[in-house]
């Protein structure tokens, strides 16, 4: 009796060859289910004679593993087929994607303004942003009373030390410094980086900013070569016929110094609420490196002069992206960031 059961079920199995997942659910409760046949026929076995039990538990437990066979090949055929599906995903589906990052607008300024001066061979340094008194200010002829040095404009960290007070660098210029202590003319070098003071934040100020300073130092550098220089940068940067113009300014490591303007990139010199109509705005400091900066750093000033610049990336990048709010630099607000996609290459 059982033993017909068994051929006969056996020759079902066989048979059963599709891979559709409600059919095969169908055939696991038929023949593996809790109330399926394997567990019936395991129950009429408890009831047959010893003798018949002997033949018959080898056949009752091939024809078990056949079943469980039949269904897991099967199951594995048919998730195959639908991508996976029974295996917990579906490979069918369209993929998720990822969204491409996009570069902060500083960094793409940064990168913009150092690519125009690699043309001109100048390389790219870096230092500290925790510097010492004597790379900040001393050796940059600040004088002892300048209200730089001052801890409501500065952020001092501590007091004394063998270079000075430590505090977080109020400017790139430090770097000249670093550079020139280290080596001799010619120098010709970018230095980005951050920089900070002890201002209250606002949509105008912030306690940190990022600066780029320039210096080029050699035998018979002239006025005439930072003006060339920095009319090529404004050229490259903001697009031919870009006016320049230099006004007298003062900083203790330059003389003599100035200022630099160029036309408005929004009017182009007609007057706008970003120029407060004058048609012009400020971009950067610069001038001749002081010959007390160059001998504070051993070198000859008697044979070597040069340049010095420095300009602030948020402004740059203020006036190519007409951002109003400095602090949007560095809130990290996605909605803000994404617009920069189309800049990224
Ligand atoms: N260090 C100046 C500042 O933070 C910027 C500057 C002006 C740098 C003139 C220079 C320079 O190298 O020559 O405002």
């Amino acid at each position: 009796m059982l033993q017909e059961k068994i051929t006969q079920y056996t020759a079902e199995i066989n048979a059963f060859t599709t891979t559709n997942a409600d059919e095969l659910e169908q055939f696991r409760i038929k023949f593996l289910g809790t109330k399926g046949i394997i567990k019936d026929i395991f129950d009429e076995f408890k009831a047959v004679s010893p003798e018949e039990k002997r033949t018959l538990g080898k056949v009752l437990n091939e024809f078990k593993q056949l079943a469980e066979a039949k269904y897991q090949s099967l199951k594995e055929e048919g998730g195959q087929d639908q991508g996976g599906k029974d295996a917990g995903m579906d490979l069918t589906l369209p993929g998720e994607g990822f969204e491409v990052g996009a570069r902060h607008p500083l960094a793409l300024v940064r990168r913009e303004i150092v690519e125009i001066f690699n043309k001109l061979g100048f390389s790219v340094a870096e230092g500290p942003e925790i510097e010492d008194d004597w790379h900040n200010f001393s050796a940059l002829n600040f004088p002892e009373e300048h209200p730089a040095r001052d801890m409501q404009d500065t952020f001092f960290i501590k007091k004394g030390g063998e270079k000075g007070d430590i505090a977080l660098r109020t400017h790139t210029s430090s770097v000249q410094v670093r550079m020139m202590e280290h080596g001799q003319p010619p120098f010709r070098a970018l230095m980005p980086g951050r920089v900070y003071r002890n201002e209250a934040i606002s949509a105008r100020a912030h306690c940190f900013f990022h600066q780029i300073e320039g210096l080029y130092v050699d035998e018979k550098v002239s006025f005439a070569d930072l003006k060339q220089t920095l009319f090529y940068f404004v050229q490259e940067l903001y697009g031919e016929g870009t006016k320049v113009r230099f006004r007298p300014s003062y900083f203790p490591f330059t003389e003599p110094s100035a200022e630099m303007d160029i036309s408005c990139t929004i009017c182009k010199g007609d007057g706008c609420q970003l120029c407060k109509h004058s048609g012009w705005v400020e971009i950067l400091g610069c001038g001749m490196v002081d010959p007390n900066v160059l001998e504070n750093c051993g070198i000859d000033s008697k044979k070597y002069s040069g340049f010095a610049f420095g300009m602030g990336i948020e402004r740059i990048a203020n006036l190519k992206f007409e951002i109003k709010d400095l602090r949007l630099f560095s809130e990290n607000d996605v909605r803000f960031l994404k617009q920069f996609k189309s800049a990224l290459i």
